[in-house]
């Protein structure tokens, strides 16, 4: 039997090599571990209370994000939503489902549901969604294709670099307010006036990069901005 994942192999002995050297070993161990795909939990499904899918919620049936995730435009956290938000339409369909007993019992025993966490920021890293919203960076950006999924995974690493990358030149990712939580948008749905020709993601990104007021490379990627 092999204990780790294959590519884990020389991490681990890495990590066996690095960890008793300093307390300073176990940082840059971490530091690799969470290099790996197979750490950062990137593209894996978790198990869930009920299998829910948004593939069905939002791309069939063309709910918007913001009814179940609340919290998304105001606070740091989207948060997951209520049974009750569940209910408001499973109380009349799909009443005979089997899947959807621990909705019902959830909500008859006025007790939560235990969704697990899919994506996840370490403690010491300061996210908030609301900033992110409010200047026109789009779900699918850090989330990737919800629409697509039957089941829930997390589309990108979320290391560092990643999110680096996006603050060196946000306008690669930028959109209109209103479009933050389309899964089909595209810059070039919008036609430049001047021109008359349909947009560029860089073009409108750089408009929309003034026009919303977000800040300089150099001060988004300071270190204290994550790492308060
Ligand atoms: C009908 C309600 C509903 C709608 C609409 C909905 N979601 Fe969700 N979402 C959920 C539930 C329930 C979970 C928790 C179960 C899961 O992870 O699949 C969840 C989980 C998630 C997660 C993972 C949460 C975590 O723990 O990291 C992300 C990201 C997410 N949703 C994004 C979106 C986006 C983006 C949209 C719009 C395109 C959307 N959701 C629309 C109900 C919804
Ligand atoms: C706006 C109405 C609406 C809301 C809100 C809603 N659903 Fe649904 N749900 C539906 C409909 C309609 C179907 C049937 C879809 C189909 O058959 O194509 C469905 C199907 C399902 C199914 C079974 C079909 C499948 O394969 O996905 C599950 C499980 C489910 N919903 C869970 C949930 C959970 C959990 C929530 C709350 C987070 C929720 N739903 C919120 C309308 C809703
Ligand atoms: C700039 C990247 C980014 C954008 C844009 C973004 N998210 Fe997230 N999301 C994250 C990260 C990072 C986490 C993990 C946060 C943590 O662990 O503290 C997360 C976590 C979540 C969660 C889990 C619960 C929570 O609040 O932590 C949900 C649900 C979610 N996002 C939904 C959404 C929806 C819906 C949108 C669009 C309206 C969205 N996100 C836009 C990066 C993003
Ligand atoms: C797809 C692009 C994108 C990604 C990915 C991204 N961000 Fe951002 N982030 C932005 C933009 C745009 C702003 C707004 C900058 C401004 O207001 O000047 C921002 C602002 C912030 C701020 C400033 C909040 C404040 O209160 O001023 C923090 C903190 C932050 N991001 C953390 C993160 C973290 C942590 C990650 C990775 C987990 C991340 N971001 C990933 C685009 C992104
Ligand atoms: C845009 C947000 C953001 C900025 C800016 C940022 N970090 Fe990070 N940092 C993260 C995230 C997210 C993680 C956790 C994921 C990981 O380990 O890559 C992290 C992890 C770390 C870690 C522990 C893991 C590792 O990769 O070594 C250290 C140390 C660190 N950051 C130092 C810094 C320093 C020093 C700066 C300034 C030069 C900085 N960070 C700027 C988001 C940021």
């Amino acid at each position: 039997m092999q204990l780790f994942h294959p590519s884990l192999n020389s991490i681990a002995r890495l990590l066996v090599f690095a960890l008793p050297l300093s307390g300073a070993g176990t940082g840059v161990g971490l530091a690799i571990v969470y290099r790996s795909g197979y750490i950062t939990g990137q593209g894996e499904v978790i198990d869930q209370p009920v299998p829910f899918s948004h593939l069905h919620h939002v791309s069939q049936l063309g709910i918007d994000c913001r009814f179940c995730h609340t919290g998304v435009e105001t606070s740091s956290f989207a948060g997951v939503p209520p049974t009750k938000t569940c209910m408001q339409c499973h109380q009349q369909m799909w009443v005979g489902s089997e899947m959807l007993n621990p909705i019902r019992e959830s909500y008859r025993a006025n007790k939560p549901i235990k969704w697990e966490r899919v994506n996840n920021a370490p403690d010491y890293v300061y996210f908030n969604h609301s900033i992110h919203i409010g200047k026109g960076v789009g779900c699918v950006s850090c989330h990737g294709q919800l629409d697509k999924m039957p089941l829930t995974f997390q589309s990108k690493s979320l290391l560092m670099e990643w999110c680096l990358d996006c603050h060196r030149a946000p306008e690669k990712h930028l959109r209109p307010l209103d479009k933050v939580t389309s899964m089909v948008w595209k810059a070039s749905d919008v036609v430049n006036a001047e021109t008359g020709k349909p947009y560029t993601q860089e073009e409108l990104g750089a408009k929309l990069k003034k026009e919303h007021n977000v800040r300089d490379s150099k001060v988004i990627t300071s270190c204290s901005m994550c790492h308060r």
